[in-house]
């Protein structure tokens, strides 16, 4: 039967079972069965346990069968947040930026996102899909079987729309799940930036024009504003996720990534999905965030790519009780990585969070981050069968082997959607 297979010969399955999402001590228990088994029935798990008990399970006689040969199995990742269509990379940017260029200064002379748009009005959408396919089949490659994608690179009617039709074009044509985001406030386009209340004539075009118009044609889940120095005020992020949860969309937020603004007040207030980035955030900031079902989303890729030291206070959040996801903000200016282990890896080392920590943010956690915490993020019966298998035999070699991707093979829906050309060595 097509997409059914009994999976075997796991050193390691972490189910991640139980309720999501996880606070505090909770976060690190992955409920790991050693020699585990996976039974898969049209996409969808129908057992996950020991492999004696899965294979004596009248639905796994004849099914087709891979055995894993004591690789790790664990529920594939859940990137909550990416701006997956962006016309190229900023490479010239990064080397101003290693000489001393703030990221800001970079973008007050023009650079940073508003060079992404002008790259991005530029391009066809023939060739911003080719891009972005590229980049998803390098998201399936590190074991990625979900991620958000955010538009924000357009910031005219016509290239948000451009964006957000790719976004489910891109859902249509390739096997991993895109969840779509409007981010039409990720700042003020340049043409309104001359004008006299540029900002609140913007603010009226999405209003009245964008967010109506993303609504009708359902374009996106979710809206985002970029609410810090230099992008929306909270004020104004205030009226624009109003109005956006208004035609439906349900609020998520960049937040305290360069100064602390009271966005993640905010984003509370608001009852937020997950308010992400949050290096700035202050005490109290944290104990309300212990205190909320908005999870607070961490994208360690940005400080390390900016040479940053100040990482967000993860153990901190975690100890007040957060909802702490993990993510990698693929994008061309702060964090252009793709790869969820590397994320990992940074998670572990930068921001002090353990390994059984680190995958649970990555998985069931970013799951409940994008609301999709009953289909994916854990290995379990009923949940759709997305898996990633790395090629070690203990978890936790999955972030101490930094910069190298050990990803065997993605399973999404029960199909194998990568497996790595070579075999162990
Ligand atoms: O998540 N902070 C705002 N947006 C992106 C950066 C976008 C860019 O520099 O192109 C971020 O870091
Ligand atoms: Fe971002």
């Amino acid at each position: 039967m097509a997409d059914s297979l009994l999976i075997t010969g796991a050193s390691q399955l972490l189910t991640l079972r139980g309720r999501g999402p996880r606070r505090g001590d909770a976060l690190s228990k992955l409920d790991i069965v050693e020699d585990g088994a996976l039974l898969v029935r049209d996409g969808v798990i129908a057992a996950a346990g020991p492999r004696g008990q899965v294979e004596a399970l009248p639905g796994a006689r004849g099914l087709e069968k891979l055995d894993l040969e004591g690789r790790v199995a664990l529920p594939g990742f859940v990137d909550s947040h990416t701006h997956l269509v962006h016309a190229a990379s900023r490479a010239e940017e990064y080397e101003l930026k290693i000489q001393g260029a703030s990221y800001e200064e970079i973008a007050r002379k023009g650079g940073g996102i508003l060079n992404s748009v002008k790259k991005l009005r530029a391009a066809t959408a023939e060739e911003l899909k080719k891009r972005a396919h590229a980049a998803l089949q390098q998201f399936a490659a590190h074991g990625t079987t979900t991620i958000e994608a955010k538009s924000g690179y357009g910031l005219d009617v016509a290239s948000e729309l451009k964006i957000l039709k790719l976004h489910k074009e891109l859902a249509a044509e390739h096997s991993l799940e895109i969840i779509s985001t409007f981010l039409g406030a990720h700042v003020l386009p340049d043409e309104f930036r001359k004008k006299t209340d540029g900002a609140k004539r913007y603010i009226q075009l999405l209003e009245e024009n964008l967010l109506p118009t993303v609504a009708e044609h359902k374009l996106a889940e979710f809206c985002d504003v970029f609410c810090d120095r230099g992008a929306f005020s909270v004020a104004e992020s205030k009226r624009i996720l109003q109005a956006g949860r208004e035609w439906g969309l349900a609020p998520r937020m960049h937040a305290e990534q360069l100064s602390r603004t009271g966005a993640t007040r905010l984003a509370i207030l608001l009852r937020a999905a997950s308010c992400d980035h949050l290096e700035q955030v202050n005490k109290s900031d944290i104990r309300a965030l212990g205190k909320s079902e908005t999870v607070a989303t961490l994208l360690p890729g940005c400080d390390f790519h900016l040479g940053l030291k100040k990482y967000a206070p993860a153990r901190a959040l975690i100890d007040a009780g957060a909802i702490v996801a993990l993510a990698t903000d693929y994008n061309p200016g702060t964090s252009p990585t793709l790869s969820m282990p590397m994320i990992l890896s940074l998670a572990c080392a930068q921001l002090r969070m353990t390994p059984a920590e680190a995958v649970a943010a990555a998985t069931i956690n970013a799951a409940y981050a994008l609301q999709r915490e009953k289909q994916v993020g854990s290995l379990e019966v009923g949940k759709q069968a997305d898996i990633a298998v790395f090629e070690v035999a203990d978890y936790r070699e999955i972030p101490y082997y930094f910069g190298v991707n050990h990803c065997w093979m993605t399973v999404k829906r029960g199909r194998v959607i990568h497996a790595a050309k070579e075999s162990r060595n």
